[in-house]
C-alpha cells in the first residue's frame, strides 16, 4: 500500500552511490545502514580527516560486529567495507545521486553546506537532511534547485528504530519524495510523509514529554522522583534516559526550537544545557548500566 501522499514509486530515481555530510555518531549510524542495505559506495566526509576517520573507523567496527555475531558474512563484511570511504574533499561527491547531512543543528551551518556542496553534485542528484526540528524549507533556501531536497529523519539508534519521518517542502518535487519513500523501504524501514512545521510529528510529542519531565526537575522536583514516576509508563526508558540517548546537547535544542515556536506550549530549560555542558545524567557502572543520578548532575539542578 502506497503510503498516505506518497508520490508514484515509478518516479524514484535509482541510487547508486551515497554521500553523507557529517562524520559523528548519527551520521556514522545511517551511513552503516546505507552501505548495508543498499550495497552502494558510501562516501563520507567531515571538517577534518580525524572525524572523517573517526566516522570510517565506527563504521568498520560495527561491520565487524556484525560479522561476530553472525549477521554477515566474511566476504559480505569484506565487501562492505571497501565500499566506505572517508574523504575531505567536495570533489569525490560528484558522482553521489543521494547526498544526506547530519551536521551541528545550526539552521546556517546546513544551509551552507548544501549550497557548498550543490556546485559538485549533479542538478538530478537527491539532498536529504537529517534535521530533528528544524524547518526543512528554510535550510534548502539557498539552494539552486530546492526542488530536490527532502527531510530524512533517523531515530537513534538508527539500526533498531524502524521509522523515518520523511519531511516534505513546498518545494519537494514528487521525483525527490519518491526517491525517498522507495529509499527508506530498501533501508528496511516505514516511512511516513510528514508536514515541515517544527518537530515534525515525532519530536513534537517527545518535546512535551521530555520537556515537562525537565520542567518538573527545573521547578523543584528531586531528580529521582521523576525518574521513578515515569518508569511505569512502560516506555522503553525514562526522559532522562532517552535524552542521554539522543544527546543531552540534541535534546536541549530540540526543547528550544519547541519553545521558540510554540513559547505558550514548550518549556526551555536552562539546566538541561547546564547538564548538556556537564555531559551526563546519569551515572554508569563499566559496562554503561545506570547506577543512579549522577552526583555533579545533582548539584546543578
Ligand atoms: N546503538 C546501536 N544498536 C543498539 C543500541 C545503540 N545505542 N542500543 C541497543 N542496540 C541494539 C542492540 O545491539 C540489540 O541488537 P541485536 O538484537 O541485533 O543484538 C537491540 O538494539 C536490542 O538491544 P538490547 O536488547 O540490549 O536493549 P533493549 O531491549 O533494552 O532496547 C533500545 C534498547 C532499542 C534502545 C530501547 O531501549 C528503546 O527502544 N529505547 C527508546 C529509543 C527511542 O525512543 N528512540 C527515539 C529517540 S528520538 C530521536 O532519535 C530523534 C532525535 O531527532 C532527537
Amino acid at each position: 500500500k502506497r503510503p498516505a501522499g506518497a508520490p508514484d514509486k515509478e518516479l524514484a530515481r535509482k541510487v547508486t552511490k551515497v554521500g553523507v555530510i557529517g562524520a559523528g555518531l548519527m551520521a556514522s549510524q545511517f551511513a552503516l545502514l546505507f552501505v548495508r542495505r543498499l550495497k552502494v559506495p558510501v562516501v563520507i566526509t567531515d571538517l577534518d580527516q580525524e572525524r572523517v576517520d573517526k566516522g570510517v573507523a565506527y563504521i568498520h567496527d560495527e561491520i565487524q560486529k556484525l560479522l561476530e555475531k553472525g549477521r554477515i558474512k566474511q566476504d559480505d563484511a569484506n565487501q562492505l567495507q571497501a565500499l566506505v570511504t572517508g574523504t575531505t574533499n567536495k570533489a569525490d561527491f560528484a558522482d553521489c545521486d543521494w547526498v544526506i547531512e547530519a551536521v551541528f543543528e545550526e539552521l546556517g551551518v546546513k544551509q551552507d553546506v548544501f549550497a557548498d556542496v550543490e556546485q559538485y553534485i549533479s542538478p538530478e542528484a537527491v539532498l536529504a537532511t537529517n534535521t530533528s526540528s528544524l524547518s526543512v524549507e528554510q535550510i534548502g533556501s539557498k539552494l539552486k534547485h530546492p526542488e530536490r531536497l527532502v527531510g530524512f529523519h533517523f531515530f537513534n539508534p538508527v539500526a533498531v528504530m524502524p521509522l523515518i519521518e520523511v519531511v516534505k517542502t513546498p518545494a519537494t518535487n514528487d521525483e525527490t519524495l519518491s526517491t525517498a519513500m522507495v529509499t527508506a523501504a530498501k533501508l528496511y524501514k516505514n516511512a511516513v510523509i510528514t508536514r515541515d512545521t517544527p518537530g515534525f510529528v515525532v519530536n513534537r510529542i517527545l518535546a512535551k514529554v521530555l520537556g515537562e519531565a525537565m520542567h518538573a526537575v527545573d521547578t523543584g522536583t528531586p531528580f529521582e522522583v521523576v525518574e521513578e514516576s515515569t518508569r511505569p509508563f512502560g516506555l522503553p526508558m525514562t526522559p532522562f534516559e532517552l535524552l542521554e540517548l539522543v544527546g543531552l546537547k540534541v535534546g536541549a535544542h530540540v526543547l528550544d526550537t519547541h519553545h521558540a515556536a510554540f513559547p505558550d506550549r514548550f518549556f526551555e530549560s536552562t539546566n538541561l544545557h547546564k547538564l548538556a555542558d556537564l555531559g551526563r545524567i546519569f551515572e554508569r557502572d563499566a559496562k554503561g548500566r545506570i547506577k543512579g543520578i549522577d552526583k555533579e548532575a545533582l548539584k546543578i539542578v
